[in-house]
Parts: structure tokens; C-alpha cells; sequence
């Protein structure tokens, strides 16, 4: 019998690799910034919400204190003004390796499904992989006051679905969200990111690693 009744699916890099198109308009709000970051220092954005992000990336250019909270949120804006313009044409064929499958397999074994991403865009962006009838709840992040690291997301998603911690899996691709599942303790598959299980790629995910 197994004990796992529900997945939380993070988003961005593990459902879809919407991570390089974060990180391609971050990169192009930065260098106007006049601040350099590079796909390291993009690690640590990675789960982040779009103002947090914002706020790491004028940190480590040490201007922060320039920008006042309005002129960070005509900035955050812009940045997903062009995220917007670069996610325009994503269709089915963005799945990553083994998601489409994997859902498939969830489905069948009645297990429930919920998104648990930091993206104010994942609703879109599931509409246009074609798979958002698969998930039963989907978090919505303009009423979550904490992002990750923090619990609050996957507590929600939990919640959401009406499940317990113990009985869920999540599976991210982001430092803070592995340490967010942590914090809510929920065990966690780590996509190239170490995990309570880690796995190298999506390609690998399979029904027999739930419990
Ligand atoms: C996360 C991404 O899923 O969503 C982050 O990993 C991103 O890179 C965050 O900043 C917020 O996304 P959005 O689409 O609301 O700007
Ligand atoms: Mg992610």
C-alpha cells in the first residue's frame, strides 16, 4: 500500500525549462542595470519570486539602496514584459523528458496533483503545455505572503489538495524550493539538485519512487 497520496510539481525547470527564458531576461535587465550576473549567480534565483529576485540581483551589484519600491516594481515589470514576449510560442513540445508520462502514471494511480511554483505565470504556461487539467490545485502566489525558501507554497498546495505532509511528495529543481519542501516537511525529489532522492533529469521520474 502506498503511503504517498499527492505530488506538488514545482514549475519552472522541472515541468518546463522555462528556467533559461528567467534567466535570459533577468540577464538583459541586469546588464542595463549596469550589473554583472552570470548562470552561477542564477543558481540562487532559481524558486525566487520576481521582486526577491530582483532585490538579489541589485544586492549583489550593491544597488540596492538606489531603486525605491516603486521604481523595483516598474523594473520587475519590465523584466516580465520580456519573459512574456519569451515564453510567446511555448507549446506541448516544452515538456521536459518523462513529464507528460509521469502525469499520465499519476493519473492512473488516482494520486493528486498540484503546482507548487513561485511563477504569477504558471497558469498561463500550463494552459499552453495543454496540461492543466491534470492538476487538481494550483497556487496562487499573489496570496502567498512568504516565497521560498519558505514553507508557505507547498503548506498551500497541501492544503489545497487535503492531504498531509507525510503523505506528499514534491519535486523541485531549485535549492530554495528543496528547502522550502524541507520546512514543510514534505519529502522532496531533487532534479540536479540534491533531494531526499535526486535524480539527473526529469526522464527519470517514475511512480515507483513514491512510497
Ligand atoms: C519561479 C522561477 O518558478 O518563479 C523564478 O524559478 C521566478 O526564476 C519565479 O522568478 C517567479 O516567476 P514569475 O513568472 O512570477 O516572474
Ligand atoms: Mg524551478
Amino acid at each position: 500500500m502506498r503511503t504517498t497520496k499527492a505530488v506538488v510539481f514545482d514549475l519552472d525547470g522541472v515541468i518546463t525549462d522555462t528556467a533559461k527564458y528567467h534567466y535570459l531576461a533577468w540577464k538583459n535587465m541586469a546588464d542595463k542595470l549596469g550589473i554583472q550576473i552570470d548562470e552561477s549567480f542564477n543558481e540562487q534565483l532559481k524558486g525566487v519570486s520576481r521582486i526577491d529576485s530582483l532585490k538579489r540581483i541589485l544586492a549583489h551589484g550593491n544597488k540596492l539602496d538606489a531603486y525605491s519600491p516603486e521604481e523595483i516594481e516598474r523594473l520587475a515589470n519590465e523584466k516580465n514584459e520580456e519573459y512574456k514576449v519569451l515564453i510567446e510560442d511555448v507549446t506541448a513540445a516544452d515538456l521536459l523528458p518523462g513529464i507528460e508520462a509521469f502525469l499520465q502514471e499519476l493519473k492512473a494511480a488516482s494520486i493528486k496533483m498540484a503546482i507548487g511554483s513561485a511563477s504569477k505565470n504558471a497558469p498561463m504556461i500550463l494552459e499552453k503545455l495543454g496540461i492543466l487539467d491534470y492538476f487538481e490545485y494550483i497556487v496562487d502566489v499573489n496570496h502567498i505572503v512568504n516565497g521560498k525558501p519558505a514553507p508557505d507554497i507547498f503548506l498551500d498546495a497541501i492544503q489545497g489538495l487535503g492531504v498531509k505532509a507525510s503523505e506528499a511528495v514534491g519535486i523541485e529543481d531549485a535549492e530554495a524550493g528543496i528547502e522550502a519542501l524541507q520546512k514543510a516537511q514534505i519529502s522532496s525529489i531533487g532534479i540536479g539538485v540534491i533531494g531526499d532522492t535526486t535524480l539527473p533529469s526529469t526522464a527519470e521520474l517514475n511512480i515507483s519512487l513514491l512510497s
